[in-house]
């Protein structure tokens, strides 16, 4: 029997192609997240669990409540957006932000000690956390700088996650030795953010595809592992928004499988998947 015909019949509930592509069509509008064909199973086990939770028959059940809204599909893209993400993912982006740009600003004359940075697709938070614990180490004296970073994500449950800061002991070895003092480890090896950490990030939903609230100019951006699930027209039109959001030479962080080869002109490649702003 055809592997795929296989699973359907494994299958607890019946998940047909026409509720796949309904499914799959709102994710995209909601989120620009593209889910082709081949994510099919993919779909199904994150979403059964909703089903199970809700206790419905069927993804008929499943399709008319998210049709009617009810508040629904906030889960579900919760329930598809992949969250993967852990601390100095990508560490040269960190060695980078400490080096090339706090370094030379925490070398300036006193003013102005402003410093601006958005984790644009932040997941639980371990991302801005690494961002905080470099501008903490880079710029030593925080009292006399307005450090802040924005952490925004569209997964309301990853960011409350992110708010509360407490990770599992695994990711303790993530952490490079020098900037282990700003966690806490609890008896069981859980790690916790310090509050000096957590006062530096604002944690909020936003979803990238709408309007933007901010206003201010930041000095970096990490929009990292995020447009890899989007098409090119969405990542350009992102990728330029995000040009206007930044300090002219203003940084920018992608992921290490993204590039923004005629996606955006408005970028100059300075090393591995950093950018900066040339126009
Ligand atoms: C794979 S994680 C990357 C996390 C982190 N940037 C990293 O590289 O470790 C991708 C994140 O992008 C978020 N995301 C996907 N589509 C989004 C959208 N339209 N608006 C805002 N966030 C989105 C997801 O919720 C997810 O948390």
């Amino acid at each position: 029997m055809p592997e795929m015909l296989r699973r359907e019949e494994e299958r607890e509930f019946t998940f047909t192609d026409q509720q796949f592509r309904y499914l799959a069509g709102l994710a995209f509008d909601r989120t620009g997240i593209v889910l082709a064909e081949h994510k099919k199973d993919m779909v199904y086990s994150r979403l059964v669990r909703r089903l199970r939770a809700l206790k419905l028959n069927d993804f008929t059940d499943y399709c008319d409540l998210v049709r009617a809204d009810n508040g629904e599909v906030g889960n579900l893209v919760n329930a598809l957006t992949t969250n993967l993400t852990h601390f100095f993912r990508e560490k040269h982006h960190f060695d980078h932000l400490r080096d090339a740009v706090l370094a030379p600003l925490a070398a300036q004359p006193p003013q102005p000690r402003k410093l601006r940075i958005w984790s644009a697709g932040c997941s639980s938070g371990m991302e801005p956390y690494s961002i905080a614990m470099t501008v903490k180490g880079a710029l030593r004296d925080l009292t006399k700088w307005d450090a802040r970073i924005l952490a925004t994500d569209i997964d309301t449950n990853m960011l409350a996650t992110g708010a509360e800061g407490s990770y599992p002991a695994e990711q303790y070895e993530k952490i490079p030795e020098t900037y282990r003092g700003d966690v806490m480890q609890d008896t069981k090896g859980d790690i916790h953010m310090s509050d000096i950490l957590k006062e530096m990030i604002t944690f909020k939903p936003l979803n990238l595809l709408e309007a933007w609230p901010m206003q201010g100019l930041f000095d970096a951006v990490f929009c990292r592992n995020v447009v890899i699930y989007f098409d090119k027209p969405t990542q350009a039109g992102l990728f330029a928004r995000i040009a206007n959001l930044l300090k002219p030479q203003g940084w920018l962080y992608i992921g290490h499988s993204e590039n923004l080869f005629k996606v955006s002109d408005r970028f100059e490649l300075l090393g591995r998947t950093i950018y900066r702003k040339v126009r």
